[in-house]
């Protein structure tokens, strides 16, 4: 997941010398090999089970449901196992999370990106060597252990590694590779397809690819300088803090990053801080906008884009074919994000993208009412087309608001005392409410037919008025200004954060949350 995890920025403006070293490119391809695996795991799946070959061997019964015309359009996929293959790595990762976090602190980032590693390779060698369901669902749940892993490991490690100048880029350039790697597994199963009947293996065993990738960067890299001084080991923290930096000239960050890590050990329970009513603005925005990422919709068609447009009436070539293009789109739109999020804003993009959102799935919706009942559809070419270009505008304003900014805006609110434990808690309930999307949508779109889309709809409606009135802008404010200069102005979230800091500090020692008077990570 994009960057986040406690991280240490200059004192504002003040700006430590850094060089871009080999380490520092090296770390930016190892972020790309971690999102492009994640990626690759939420695009490949969709495809892979509307593979006929895939489903007789693994889901007689869908298939048959497939080819009989007795069963409603609708409700062809709608499979409680089929679902399981694809949420069991959510649900997996999710669990995971808890574990990464404690290996990410105590063992440091390289040994966990190294422990993620091997658990996608052991994951894909099980799916692609698949006999039964067992095995296919024990790989996606280890492929869901290294997700989880990885996705606390990698954006710490990338944060903590940058210089400061380009740590908000790569914040993004992670989210970018996960919609590479979503396209790259489109493209696969297109290909894959065609080859009988063993094509699907191919498409899970390529996942291997990234996976390997990731665990030889993971042996050679070296752990960040913030890792090594918070588990006691300061020389090696220092001399790689000069390697990676390309100077001598690195006391005044040293000394930054031993200060935090004195204040982060100060901290008792991370967990208690965040509870505290002067953190509620950030955790209940850092919780919602994870919940409406995930009710947008986006995950019905990155999973089940074939499955959707096949059940829309489009022959197997031209589904897989229509995904490869709403993949397309959505990297391309990631782009106009890294462009303009600093420049327009976080809220005019998003409410910009919730008008898009909302009028392509209302349309859509009302195309499927008319054109598309349980037993007859009547899509004629014209209308299928206008389907794929409605979904793609729904994708594209997705790409460029809720897709990154769901995971930009937690990770730049939080303050540095709490953002460790924020991030967590941001990863865990998107994973989690992505576990529900992903069990759950078939079985939806079944009960619901084209509603489904309408219900959708509405909770874009939803989010947008949130974002209108609660959602504070956060472009161009230094990260650890964030509670003077938004939360302390906001209309209705100042109310939350107290300005007495005496006040604050006596609670928490109260609370137990902090040894002393410092308040820390
Ligand atoms: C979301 C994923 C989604 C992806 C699509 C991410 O921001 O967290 O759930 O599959 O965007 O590009």
């Amino acid at each position: 997941m994009p960057a986040g995890g406690f991280s240490v920025s200059a004192p504002a403006g003040v700006e430590f010398e850094a060089k871009i070293t080999p380490i520092v490119i090296i770390s930016c391809i190892m972020a790309a090999t971690g999102g492009l695996m994640f990626g690759y795991d939420v695009g490949i799946s969709g495809g892979v089970t509307s593979m006929d070959d895939f489903l007789i061997k693994f889901f007689p019964t869908v298939y048959r449901k497939k080819h009989e015309d007795k069963e409603s359009n609708y409700c062809k996929y709608d499979n409680q196992g089929l679902q399981l293959f694809t949420s069991s790595l959510y649900l997996a990762g999710l669990i995971a999370t808890f574990f990464a976090s404690y290996t990410t602190r105590n063992l440091g980032r390289r040994l966990t990106m190294l422990i993620a590693g091997v658990f996608f390779i052991v994951g894909v060698i099980f799916n692609g060597t698949a006999q039964n369901l067992a095995m296919l669902i024990v790989g996606r749940i280890l492929l869901g252990c290294g997700v989880g892993f990885a996705n606390q490991a990698v954006p710490l490690f990338l944060s903590e590694i940058a210089p400061t100048r380009i740590r908000g880029g790569l914040n993004i350039l992670f989210q970018l590779n996960v919609t590479i790697g979503i396209l790259f597994a489109n493209l696969i199963n297109y290909g894959t397809s065609k080859i009988h009947p063993w094509g699907w293996r191919l498409s899970l065993s390529l996942a291997g690819i990234p996976a390997v990738l990731l665990t030889l960067g993971a042996l050679f890299v070296t752990d960040t300088p913030n890792s090594l001084i918070e588990r006691g080991h300061l020389d090696e923290g220092k001399r790689v803090l000069k390697k990676i930096r390309g100077t001598e000239n690195v006391d005044p960050e040293f000394n930054e990053i031993v200060e935090a890590s004195r204040i982060a050990h100060e901290v008792k329970h991370p967990f208690r801080n965040l509870l505290l009513r002067r953190n509620r603005p950030q955790l209940v925005i850092a919780v919602l906008l994870q919940i409406f990422q995930q009710f947008t919709g986006i995950n019905a068609i990155m999973f089940y884009a074939p499955v959707l447009f096949n059940t829309l009436g489009f022959k197997s070539d031209a589904s897989l074919y229509s995904a490869v293009i709403t993949g397309a789109v959505n990297v391309l739109s990631t782009l106009v994000s890294v462009y303009s999020v600093d420049k327009v804003g976080r809220r005019l993009l998003l409410l910009e993208a919730g008008v898009q959102m909302f009028f392509s799935q209302v349309i859509i919706a009302v195309i499927l009412g008319f054109k598309v009942t349980d037993h007859s559809d009547n899509l004629s070419h014209g209308w299928a087309i206008l389907v794929v270009v409605l979904v793609c505008t729904f994708v594209s304003s997705f790409a460029w608001s809720w897709g990154p900014l769901g995971w930009l805006i937690p990770s730049e609110t939080f303050p540095l005392e709490t953002r460790s434990a924020g991030q967590s808690v941001t990863v865990c309930v998107n994973l989690l409410f992505t576990f529900v999307i992903a069990q759950a949508f078939l079985s939806m779109l079944c009960q619901m037919k084209y509603g489904i889309f309408a219900f959708f709809s509405g909770w874009v409606l939803i989010m947008s008025v949130f974002v209108l009135f609660l959602l504070p802008e956060t472009k161009n404010v230094p990260i650890e200004e964030m509670t003077e200069r938004v939360w302390k102005q906001h209309w209705f979230w100042k109310r939350f954060v107290d300005d007495d800091e005496h006040k604050l500090i006596g609670d928490a020692e109260k609370n137990g949350t902090i040894s002393n008077g410092k308040h820390g990570v």
